[in-house]
């Protein structure tokens, strides 16, 4: 009886329970088919379509331009002082979009906030030294979680142009030289970013590949070239990273602004990579209406940059004239909600106000990647690691004493800690908007800290001759070397600054234990060379970046990082010495009329005549060694490579033994380059970084990216048939093994 009367109430019960469960999913299955965008089990793609039907013309043409907030005449009550802010629709769920740059953290400097930090990640040149996607994911993730926790939902992250010119501005915000690197480091960035939830950017495509200029040069290629390089770069950060947005150039390539490119944004981008999400401009990057629409741009940015607002008033009287049609509009409407609901912030939207951040575990993070970041670049006699007994140590310049350089322009990151030293500029193309600012993250100190029983001083290195008495006086010299790079200008050469090359003489010939550490937005010449014992490429390494160097120098973490990008001997081997220059002035101002570009200036052309041969390709391709070549890096370890076996096939590539054969933990990058069977210069095909411990040896396998094996041929990438060269090697210049291997059918890659 209990048991019946038992099995009847709880029978009774799951029934009662059961009558709302049911109208509950009743009710839901009736609201997702009155708002269909709502239902998360629709692509993406479909749900957008839902919402742009449900908008209104006037939502529509709103959604379609931003504004840049720093300009904006009267700011509505929850704008951020940021880079961007386009109102959403909220009766339709769609979020206003928050735009922030974020190439190596939530950049804070253009607008200038008051009392806003964020963490400073160390350069794009550093994570990509890292060689290490799992790592980039993790720069990205920390920038995105960041991002979310102030409220922002698109980040301006990932910059994959190719690093064409050493002395390129923004080198340091980029990944490198090679495409297959960059591009597949910048997927990971974007996934990173992304797995909060929010928007990340591929920028800035393409070809924007120096500063001087930047608005009105004309970029040539042509296109087989263009398509085995720095398309490559975005197409691999495209489809592995699936972005929400792409931010079309400044530039123009071949003779179209890429803002109104419609090779670019609709052949290239839409029919043949079949990109879903949309394309922003960069800020002031939008010359024209009807052309740029209907060529493939989706949305104006920062529209009180450009000369109009095109895609406002005019776009709305330019469909009235029948110039761009209403099925144009509904696309660029859709592919921006596309973005918005593939990367998830459509059913997760951002916090109306900013949450805590773990700052603590953010440093963390940024310090992992500088510290497998920074390259050894020489260490004679084993000079380094230092030892930690009592000895006499100077520091000498780069304000080693309070902090780290960091890069100027958008992506500065104003950190946590605050900002020690900060230099306003007087005169160049970036003086409106950048200053040179170091990060409270002093070398100084963190010594200090792992070496309590050494004597540690400081000189400022303004005086060659003082310099030179403090390091005769110690023994052991570092000198912290210094060239601040950024956003909208070249360096004006590729020598070290500030006289530091005397400087670096006038030390090194007063102590020969004198250390170089190089704070730089990319290569420098060393005409110093051979007269120090050791070199450390910091690039900018951080707001952890004093810690992470102190660890290195001292061995406390194996020096793992490898170069992303080659560093020359002398300027002469490069394809271009210096920045190409445009043209004077023309008195007529109005003869650039239309173009909106702020200079006054008329458009000229960059020819990149060595094609698709960048970087490391280029030295390959003339026979010359550069001082430090691509992928390389020394380590403490001692790293060898048995018995590599190379196959062909389907899937070629080669199996190694990597031996660690010393008793500290590291890591090895062996890489795998492939030279076709036409012989043009080698290629980047493959690489591993492998956590090792001490006496550890590991097996690995290398294969051989599909993409790397093809040419661009007519209209299509054909894999020819044929004997390719694959090496295994530590970087472009040495090799550890060779084989042939055979690739019996032609292929014709999608
Ligand atoms: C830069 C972009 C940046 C934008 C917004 C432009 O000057 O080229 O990289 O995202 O400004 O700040």
């Amino acid at each position: 009886m209990t048991t019946r009367f038992a099995k009847a109430v709880i029978g009774l019960s799951l029934c009662l329970g059961c009558a709302p469960v049911a109208l509950m999913a009743r009710d839901a299955a009736v609201a997702r088919k009155a708002e269909p965008w709502r239902d998360r089990t629709r692509p993406a793609a479909e749900r957008a379509d839902a919402l742009v039907k449900a908008m209104t013309r006037e939502e529509k043409l709103a959604y379609i331009h931003g504004l840049f907030p720093p300009r904006t005449a009267t700011p509505p009550a929850d704008m951020i002082p940021s880079a961007g802010y386009v109102p959403g629709v909220p009766r339709l769920g769609i979020p206003t979009l928050r735009e922030s740059d974020a190439s190596l953290g939530v950049a804070n400097q253009v607008e200038q906030r008051k009392g806003d930090v964020a963490t400073a990640l160390p350069a794009g040149l550093a994570t990509a030294a890292t060689f290490d996607p799992a790592l980039a994911f993790a720069g990205g993730a920390m920038a995105g979680a960041e991002a979310r926790a102030k409220t922002f939902n698109v980040l301006l992250a990932g910059g994959v142009n190719l690093t064409r010119d050493a002395w390129n501005g923004r080198n340091f915000e980029y990944l490198g030289e090679d495409p297959l690197l960059a591009g597949t480091l910048a997927a990971a960035v974007v996934r990173g970013v992304e797995s909060n939830h929010i928007i990340s950017t591929v920028k800035h495509f393409a070809l924007n590949s120096q500063e001087t200029g930047r608005t009105i040069l004309d970029a040539r290629i042509g296109e087989p070239a263009l398509r085995e390089s720095d398309l490559l770069a975005f197409e691999i950060a495209v489809k592995d990273g699936r972005p929400g947005s792409v931010m079309c150039a400044y530039n123009k390539l071949n003779g179209d602004y890429t803002c109104e490119n419609e090779f670019l944004l609709t052949k290239v981008l839409r029919d043949e990579w079949r990109y879903p999400g949309f394309v922003m401009s960069d800020w002031g990057a939008v010359h024209s209406t009807v052309k740029a629409a209907n060529a493939g741009l989706d949305q104006q940015s920062g529209q009180e940059l450009d000369k109009e607002i095109y895609f406002g008033a005019p776009f709305a009287a330019a469909m009235a004239d029948g110039k761009i049609s209403e099925a144009r509009l509904d696309t660029m409407v859709r592919r921006i909600l596309t973005g918005v609901i593939s990367s998830g912030l459509y059913d997760n939207p951002t916090p109306a106000t900013a949450q805590p951040i773990d700052y603590v575990a953010h440093a963390d993070a940024a310090q992992r990647v500088a510290e497998a970041g920074i390259v050894l670049l020489k260490n004679q006699g084993g000079i380094l690691p230092l030892a930690k007994r009592a000895q006499k140590i100077v520091l000498i310049g780069g304000h080693a004493d309070v902090g780290v350089l960091s890069g100027g322009g958008s992506s500065q990151v104003r950190s946590v800690g605050g900002v020690p030293v900060e230099i306003p500029l007087t005169s160049g193309a970036a003086a409106s908007f950048a200053r040179i600012t170091y990060h409270n993250s002093s070398p100084l100190k963190a010594i200090r800290a792992l070496a309590p029983n050494a004597e540690v001083s400081f000189v400022d290195g303004t005086n060659p001759a003082a310099a030179a008495a403090a390091a005769k006086a110690a023994d052991i010299a570092i000198i912290f070397a210094t060239q601040w790079q950024t956003e909208a200008q070249d360096a004006p050469s590729l020598s070290l600054p500030d006289n530091q090359d005397a400087l670096i003489d006038a030390v090194a010939a007063a102590n020969p234990r004198s250390v170089v550490v190089l704070e730089t937005g990319g290569p420098v010449l060393m005409p110093w060379i051979d007269r120090v014992p050791a070199v450390v490429q910091a690039w900018y390494p951080g707001q952890r970046g004093g810690e992470a160097l102190a660890r290195i120098l001292y061995g406390e973490v194996d020096a793992t990082g490898r170069l992303p990008i080659s560093f020359p001997r002398t300027t002469d081997q490069l394809p271009r010495p210096r920045p190409v220059s445009p043209p004077e002035a023309k008195s007529d101002a109005a003869s650039n009329a239309g173009s909106g570009d702020p200079t006054g200036l008329a458009a000229f052309p960059v020819d990149y005549q060595e094609g698709a041969d960048v970087g490391y390709r280029w030295y390959a391709a003339k026979g010359s060694q550069p001082l430090f070549p691509f992928g390389y890096g020394l380590s403490y370890a001692t790293i060898t490579y048995r018995n590599a076996r190379f196959v062909g096939g389907a899937k070629p590539g080669v199996t190694v033994e990597i031996v660690n054969a010393s008793d500290r933990a590291t890591a090895a990058v062996p890489q795998l380059y492939v030279t076709l069977p036409d012989g043009s210069p080698l290629r980047l095909a493959g690489w591993r970084r492998e956590q090792l411990k001490p006496r550890e040896t590991r097996t690995v396998t290398i294969t051989a990216d599909p993409r790397v094996l093809a040419r661009w041929q007519g209209n299509s990438w054909q894999r020819p048939a044929g004997i390719y060269q694959l090496t295994l090697a530590t970087d472009a210049a040495h090799a550890v093994a060779t084989g042939k291997v055979s690739i019996a059918k032609s292929l014709a890659l999608p």
